[in-house]
């Protein structure tokens, strides 16, 4: 007998969820700029109530039990009880990671996500259209670091959001890399040193050096200095356009490539190939896009957060990280899946 093969019945599923997605993004969003979880953790489970003037809100009870049972819903938190009887407290997931007091608090990523790039992804037709920026330079200036480390508050919200979003990339890496040929790491681009920080406390024969313009580097230190990483983590200043790269056995560069046009992005490749040693490696810690263009969707919505951004960054493959890798005169290239949808590109000299 013939078989007729069933393709899936269409349902408008994915449609709604996706299509409405910025409702759950967003009340995930408020509760970690009102520091629920952070005050839940703190806490015995609390009444809607105790939380509605620990969070000081003037909603009705009605939407205050919405607001808290979407979260609910969601996983976020947990409940005993229903309305009045209720008690909420964190879901061991957002006691972990959305506890501002602890150290594997990752809500650097997301109050940055609330402050800046919730308003500026309201811009995406307009950016698609135009093909500019628009963030804080949307109206003249064109790098978007000037502009946005004017502000000692934005600045650090940016740095802290970058290890948000890293940290687990780079212990994965500071695991999963071979250093054994190696002695020396210096981290261009490294913000708050945590590259640098992870690859010390997993590898105990490195040295590290994290290199970021001049106003990061206070916050890197401190960073360094919470870790008691003093002797082994240094933080340096410099310009990677302007300036000598550190010399090191290996270096990285964590979501750097991604923020420059493809003549940058080689540039800079040209740079570090010539800054390393030989027998150099050259890593790059990015959300790299597959090769089909169709499993990696974080990869490629980062990069529409690069149009965003920068108007020209953009994210790539590894096809496309090779064919940089080897007109500038690497040798060979390796990658290695790191936590979630990112991974390293390595390109040894
Ligand atoms: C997208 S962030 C990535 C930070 C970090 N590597 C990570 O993976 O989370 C880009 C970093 O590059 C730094 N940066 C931008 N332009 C630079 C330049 N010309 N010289 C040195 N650092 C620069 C920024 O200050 C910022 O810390």
């Amino acid at each position: 007998m013939e078989q007729t093969s069933h393709s899936p019945q269409p349902t408008p599923e994915s449609i709604m969820q996706i299509g409405m997605g910025f409702w759950a993004s967003k009340t995930l969003l408020s509760a970690v700029k009102f520091e629920l979880f952070t005050k839940l953790a703190a806490k015995a489970a609390q009444s809607a109530s105790e939380i509605k003037s620990a969070l000081g809100l003037k909603c009705s009870d009605r939407h205050l039990f919405d607001f808290l049972d979407t979260l609910t819903t969601f996983g976020f938190l947990q409940r005993a009880g229903l309305l009045e009887t209720a008690k909420y407290s964190n879901s061991p997931n957002t006691d972990l990671f959305l506890d501002k007091e602890k150290p594997s608090y990752l809500g650097g990523i997301l109050e940055m996500a609330n402050n800046r790039l919730y308003g500026f992804w309201g811009s995406l037709e307009e950016a698609l259209i135009s093909g500019e920026a628009q963030n804080e330079i949307k109206n003249g200036a064109d790098n978007p670091f000037g502009e946005l480390y004017k502000s000692p508050e934005k600045l650090r919200e940016f740095v802290n959001a970058m290890g948000g979003i890293q940290v687990g990339n780079f212990m994965a890496f500071a695991q999963k890399f071979d250093f054994s040929a190696y002695k020396t790491l210096a981290d261009i681009g490294g913000a708050g040193a945590i590259l640098s920080i992870m690859v010390a406390k997993h590898q105990p024969h490195m040295q590290c050096q994290s290199f970021d313009l001049p106003p990061v580097e206070p916050i890197a230190k401190g960073n360094i200095a919470h870790f008691e990483l003093q002797k082994r983590v240094q933080a340096v200043s410099g310009n990677f356009f302007e300036d000598a790269l550190p010399k090191a056995d290996i270096l990285t560069m964590g979501n750097i490539l991604h923020d420059w046009d493809e003549k940058k992005k080689v540039e800079l490749m040209k740079k570090v190939y010539d800054s390393l040693p030989e027998n150099g490696a050259f890593v790059a810690i990015e959300n790299v896009i597959d090769e089909e263009r169709k499993h990696n969707a974080f990869g490629l919505m980062m990069s529409l957060n690069m149009l965003i951004e920068t108007g020209h960054g953009f994210d790539y493959t590894y096809s496309d990280f090779n064919k940089w890798a080897s007109a500038v005169g690497f040798r060979k290239t390796a990658l290695i899946p790191l936590a979630g949808p990112a991974s390293a590109c390595v390109a040894y000299k």
